[in-house]
């Protein structure tokens, strides 16, 4: 079978079970195969694929078609520019929560490199893992109440060469947190919890529900973390949540009323309130 044939086949299967994006998955799929090289697409679309090539290709559209995500498929997903270990114990990094990193990166700039950086709920770790790469000489803590997200996390952070300064540890947010930062960062589950069965079935049945449920109104984990947050960060530290839609307001009443000053919405690139940020007084 040729390459273009076999590309408009995979694109019409997964196009009949109504995945949006067939032909860019099906794209991403069928490279994968060739071993990573994009361009054969378009320089060759008449090469003649191997059987072994047509029968694997044919395992993971199939997989695609029961939907399961295709960072599954492959096993890695791109966050700011590098690939993370992902699999269905952990979150998928989403491109919306480049924001908080962002943010933090403007925040330091305009202030000082922070020493010490606590992510609470982890996942891959890509939050926390994001940030060291770029701020060289800060060290960080990611927790989580996963054992399994904590064994990806520990697996990131080996691959792009952060174990020295990175460490993962499980807690119930900060039960077995010790010392104080200069940066918290949090991406908590923020989905209310009846809104979890009307999820995209790539979100609901892929990604673990403990990364998702936010309670019944979606606010709770952000409840149990301001109400803690200040003991554990430093002077003038800053603190950044992600949110989900329309949280805004709420999370930054709750960090109002945990004493921070200086509260921040930050949008992504479709002008959404996705991130809110405050700091600890002097
Ligand atoms: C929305 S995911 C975020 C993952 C990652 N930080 C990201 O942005 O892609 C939330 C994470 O919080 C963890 N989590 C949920 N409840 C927790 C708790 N009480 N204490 C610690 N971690 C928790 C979940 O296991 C999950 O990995």
């Amino acid at each position: 079978m040729r390459i273009d044939e076999a590309l408009r086949g995979a694109t019409k299967l997964l196009a009949a079970h109504s995945i949006d994006g067939a032909r860019r998955d099906a794209s991403v799929l069928l490279v994968s195969v060739l071993g990573g090289d994009r361009e054969i697409l378009f320089r060759a679309p008449e090469q003649i694929l191997t059987e072994p090539e047509v029968q694997q290709f044919q395992k993971l559209i199939d997989r695609r078609a029961t939907r399961e995500p295709v960072s599954h498929i492959l096993g890695q997903r791109e966050f700011w520019s590098r690939d993370f270990f992902v699999t269905s114990d952990v979150l998928d990094p989403r491109p919306d929560s480049e924001t908080l990193i962002d943010a933090v990166l403007k925040h330091t700039k305009e202030t000082r490199a922070p020493d010490a950086i606590l992510d609470l709920g982890t996942g891959s770790g890509c939050l926390l893992l994001t940030l060291l790469a770029e701020i060289k000489n800060a060290k960080g803590v990611g927790v989580d109440l996963s054992d399994k997200a904590l064994e990806i996390a520990v697996k990131n952070a080996k691959s792009l060469s952060l174990e020295d300064r990175s460490s993962f540890l499980k807690s119930l947010w900060f039960e077995n947190v010790s010392g104080t930062f200069d940066v918290i960062v949090s991406n908590p589950p923020y989905i209310e919890t009846d809104d979890i069965a009307g999820l995209q079935t790539e979100v609901r049945d892929f990604e673990p529900r403990l990364a998702l449920d936010g309670g019944e109104d979606g606010l709770e984990c952000y409840r149990q973390i301001t109400a803690e947050i200040s003991v554990f960060l430093k002077p003038e530290g800053f603190v950044i949540f992600e949110v989900g839609i329309g949280q805004d307001v709420a999370v930054g009443n709750l960090m109002r009323g945990a004493g921070f000053e200086n509260i921040k919405v930050h949008y992504d690139l479709a002008s959404v309130a996705r991130c809110v940020s405050g700091q600890s007084k002097k």
